[in-house]
């Protein structure tokens, strides 16, 4: 149909429809591009929005995190759920301040041996903090070449689409990283997991998906685990309560939030485990100092 590059069309989509958040202005911050890339990593943009904005005002750089204990990481972390995340930035900006000066260094190795950053994140940093050409997989973009280019409904992550998307992406440099977010942005918006909308695809005359008549998938999808009832669940009213208090409380104040005393055991054991939650003398209990 087209001879146009892939990313060229969806750069050219992605200019017109993407949506305007603060991590993707000019000019933004790296330390904020890794902020943002950390919460978005299990959380919907939406939820993000606000807490983004409240961390980056409190700790507008690493130095400023880095000087902070852990545990006000995780009280700011709030309710974005997954707190571990909390943990790792504040590990990321004291590596940050021990190797690099406090700023974010712009080679993938570099960001990789950053405690808690791994293959997506160090790249999403590179490529739209540092404009660099370097390939950003995450499971929208691995849709979306799943079914533009491959031909299947979906595919699981592996090292070998670094490959794959990498062989995508324009030569210049700035191009390739507007390419990665719009692959990004394609995937989020129109190529969704669940119900894409085709008909407002910028791809739909040469996916090879729709081509293939929007073959199902092979493997049944994993269903999205419930919340209610779950470890997780606990975990989340006793972090709830050590983020309110100003100081450590007493462990019988824990034990109002949640009555099955074994999985109310094993969740704040598991917090503790973490790093999440400090147990103190006296039987209190806080966040990490
Ligand atoms: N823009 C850049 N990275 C993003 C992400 N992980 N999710 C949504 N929008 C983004």
């Amino acid at each position: 149909m087209t001879d146009v590059p892939l990313a060229e069309v969806v750069s050219a989509w992605y200019v017109q429809a993407q949506r305007d958040l603060p991590w993707r202005r000019p000019g933004v911050d790296p330390w904020a591009v890794l902020v943002s890339e950390v919460m978005l990593q299990q959380t919907p943009v939406v939820r993000v929005l606000e807490p983004y904005a409240a961390w980056l005002a409190r700790w507008p750089t690493p130095a400023a995190l880095a000087a902070d204990a852990p545990g006000e990481a995780v009280r700011m972390w709030g309710r974005l759920g997954y707190p571990r995340r909390a943990l790792r930035l504040h590990a990321a900006a004291v590596a940050l301040v021990e190797r690099h000066q406090g700023q974010l260094p712009s080679t993938v190795e570099e960001l990789l041996a950053l405690p808690g950053v791994g293959d997506y994140t160090a790249r999403a940093v590179a490529a739209f903090a540092h404009r660099q050409r370097v390939p950003v997989v995450d499971t929208n973009v691995r849709r979306v070449v799943a079914r533009a280019v491959e031909g299947r409904a979906d595919a699981p992550v592996t090292k070998r689409d670094l490959v794959v998307v990498e062989q995508l992406l324009p030569d210049d440099p700035e191009e390739a990283a507007t390419a990665s977010v719009a692959f990004m942005e394609l995937g989020a918006l129109i190529c969704t997991a669940r119900a894409p909308r085709c008909p407002s695809c910028p791809l739909l005359a040469t996916c090879a998906w729709v081509l293939a008549g929007r073959p199902a998938l092979d493997a049944p999808v994993r269903r999205a685990q419930g919340y209610a009832g779950t470890d997780r669940q606990v975990r989340g009213r006793l972090l709830a309560v050590l983020r309110d208090a100003p100081e450590p409380v007493p462990g019988e104040l824990l034990a109002q939030v949640w009555d099955e005393p074994v999985q109310r055991a094993r969740a704040l054991d598991g917090l503790v485990a973490d790093g999440l939650v400090d147990p103190l003398p006296g039987g209190r209990y806080g966040l990490p100092a």
